[in-house]
């Protein structure tokens, strides 16, 4: 019997799951007390750069941060660009909260739930970057429309990605990494810009790694990273 197949249009992009261990009581404070504070109200979103206290010269986007390694270096090492992370998994989240408490970091704002929900009413051109690292692979050919990356997807951050602007993407499942480049071709939006193979095979200079990457290398895969720049002319 045939399986029935997901649509490639979906009505939520997240099917991880929310909840992982009992937050320590800290942890449990900064989520009651702080993310209403740095939360965003999709409604509300007008110009992102103005989500935060300061000016800022750019705003960057992370999809699905996990425990947020990515975001806190990238945030730490460009206090001048507004970052806006999105991740639903509770523990994750938390995780994050506590350093931006520790560290006293103003340049973060954070959504906590489908990234999806984000990418529809962000303005168009008003993101610089955005990363997508280590997506929720969905290996089981029946699965794979479950992946975040899917002609819906790339066409709301084609919008919303200014012309020149650059998604990252980096995997360790080489099936997803071949699915994201067909998608990103035919968005007919983004240029891969890699030359030689070093270019993906090599993280971006400016690459801290993150909790997913050093498990997937322990368990022998290998990573591929991949830049998309946003075209200025769309073909
Ligand atoms: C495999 S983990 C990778 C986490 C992190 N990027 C890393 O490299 O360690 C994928 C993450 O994406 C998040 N995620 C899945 N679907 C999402 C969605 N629709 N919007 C935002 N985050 C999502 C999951 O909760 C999970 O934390």
């Amino acid at each position: 019997m045939a399986l029935k197949e997901e649509p490639e249009r979906r009505e939520t992009a997240f099917y991880g799951r929310r909840k992982g261990h009992k937050l320590r009581a800290r942890q449990a404070d900064v989520f009651a007390e702080l993310l209403p504070r740095l939360r965003i109200d999709p409604a509300m979103v007008t110009d992102p750069a103005l989500l935060f206290p300061g000016k800022v010269t750019d705003v960057w986007l992370e999809i699905g941060f996990g425990g947020g390694e990515h975001l806190l270096a990238q945030a730490l090492a460009n206090p001048t660009i507004g970052f806006i992370g999105c991740e639903p998994f509770i523990n994750g989240m938390a995780k994050l909260l506590s350093e931006i408490e520790t560290r006293d970091i103003t340049n973060i704002r954070l959504y906590d739930n489908d990234a999806m929900d984000l990418l529809g009413v962000l303005p168009e051109k008003s993101i610089g970057r955005a990363f997508l690292l280590y997506p929720d692979p969905w290996p089981k050919r029946r699965h794979n429309k479950r992946r975040f990356v899917s002609d819906e997807s790339l066409t709301l951050l084609g919008r919303l990605i200014r012309p020149g602007g650059v998604f990252r993407f980096a995997s360790d499942i080489d099936h997803y990494v071949g699915w994201t480049l067909v998608r990103a071709m035919r968005s007919g939006v983004f240029q891969w810009t890699a030359k030689e193979a070093v270019d993906w095979r090599l993280p971006w200079l400016d690459w801290p790694g993150t909790r997913y990457e050093a498990k997937a290398k322990r368990e022998g895969r290998t990573p591929s990273y991949l830049t998309f720049k946003r075209q200025i002319t769309a073909s």
